[in-house]
């Protein structure tokens, strides 16, 4: 007798009260705004989700996440709806501009005061950027003795967070722009691991993995930062959100220090006191 697969039931509809109380809630958490059009994309991604649940409708699904533990699931609501998009020296210019123009300075400063150079990747998703600014740093370090860095590697998901602290990722995925840094920091897996690179474990110790929702009340770091790396996530907040964050991100850089943000993502609309560097370069005045 052969088997037959049952056809799934349909998907619930999501309705429109329903999708403006998830909407509220993913924005109170995270402040990622989910306008009105992007009903069909929730039910989409949410699917799943209410089937693993056993929810057989988007009220019960708004249910449980009233219902304690419901944190736990407005987590993974989060994750859900979240782009996580992410490659290796994404928009490369940025990571040129920090290895050529950024890190000599920021070399003397450190050095005179005696102390490590800190670098924040404040959404880092599954870790690439993170690791690529670890091996521009590394890079940098290595005819520098005795200069130690260290990279934060920080996002609300622990999801992806989970990943940027495995550092294990698809060959095809790992696209450097020097051919040499694949063998200088990487690992290629063998037997079940074939065809996976591996982040070598000198280059992860110098990736801490922190989970900081950008909007939390305080950040966890313990010492002010010389560049933060804040991009391709502002695009999801709304402007009065955009404006907190700038502040925030000011505050925690040390003076003469700088911000990345993604190229589609200018400071323009917000009342900032940085200097624009390049384009989605900005630097705190020295003094
Ligand atoms: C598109 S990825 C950007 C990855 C990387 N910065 C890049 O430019 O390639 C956006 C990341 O922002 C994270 N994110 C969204 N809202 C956040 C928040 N409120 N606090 C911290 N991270 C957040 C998401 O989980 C996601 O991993």
């Amino acid at each position: 007798m052969t088997e037959k697969t049952l056809p799934l039931p349909p998907d619930p509809p999501l309705t429109e009260r329903a999708y403006r109380y998830l909407a509220e809630v993913i924005y109170r958490r995270s402040r990622i705004r989910l306008g009105p059009d992007r009903r069909a994309f929730m039910a989409g991604r949410l699917a799943g989700r209410l089937r693993e649940l056993g929810c057989g409708s988007f009220d019960d699904y708004c249910r449980l996440l009233d219902t304690p533990p419901g944190d736990h699931e407005a987590e993974r609501l989060i994750e859900l709806v979240s782009t996580n998009h992410t490659h290796f020296f994404r928009e490369p210019a940025h990571f040129n501009y920090l290895a050529e123009e950024v890190l000599p300075r920021a070399d003397e400063r450190v050095r005179d005061d005696g102390r490590d150079l800190q670098c924040w990747c404040a959404a880092a998703a599954s870790g690439e950027e993170a690791y690529s600014l670890a091996i521009v740093l590394a890079e940098h370090a290595r005819n520098r003795p005795g200069l130690g860095w260290q990279v934060t590697a920080s996002d609300i998901s622990p999801r992806m967070l989970a990943r940027c602290q495995a550092g294990m990722y698809d060959s095809g995925r790992v696209r450097l722009p020097r051919p040499e840094w694949l063998a200088r920091y990487f690992r290629r897996g063998f037997g079940e691991r074939e065809g996976v690179y591996r982040v070598k474990p000198d280059l992860r110790r110098q990736v801490t993995t922190t989970l900081i929702n950008l909007f939390q009340d305080t950040y966890p770091l313990n010492t002010p930062q010389d560049v933060i790396f804040c991009r391709n996530v502002m695009i999801y907040f709304d402007e009065p959100s955009r404006q907190i964050l700038v502040e925030r991100l000011f505050e925690q850089l040390v003076p003469g220090g700088h911000l990345f943000v993604g190229h589609a993502e200018s400071l323009l609309g917000i009342r900032h006191q940085f200097r624009q560097v390049r384009p989605a370069v900005y630097q705190r005045p020295a003094s």
